[in-house]
């Protein structure tokens, strides 16, 4: 409904993500991970960019996620390396929450 125009899809339920923990979904083909830290949802490509693991099989802690594979970390806020071995930043997402559901805006 209208996503090609505005760019926002449903990714999810709020319900669907907990505080502190990551969630792996798919939308509209893209891998996507999403995280709430501190009652705040971001949205990255859920793919690490070090090698190819799903970072949503790592861990959050703060605002940092580790890669399951080799341990890189990055801010889940702003896509920035924290740590590697991982050189290239992940990719981020703007998100909203319209009526308990999860949105994220693709390009
Ligand atoms: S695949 Fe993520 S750190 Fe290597």
């Amino acid at each position: 409904m209208g996503a090609e125009k505005t760019g926002w899809v449903r990714a999810a339920s709020r319900r669907d993500v907990t505080e502190g923990e990551v969630l792996g979904v798919e939308v509209a083909g893209h891998l996507i991970a999403l995280y709430d830290v501190d009652g705040a949802i971001f949205a990255t490509d859920n793919i690490c960019t070090h090698a190819y693991a799903r970072l949503s099989d790592g861990w959050l802690d703060g605002e940092a996620i580790e890669c399951p594979l080799h341990a890189a970390r990055f801010d889940v806020r702003t896509g920035k390396v924290l740590d590697p071995p991982a050189v290239e930043d992940l990719k981020t997402y703007p998100v909203r929450v319209v009526d308990g559901e999860i949105e994220i805006k693709l390009d």
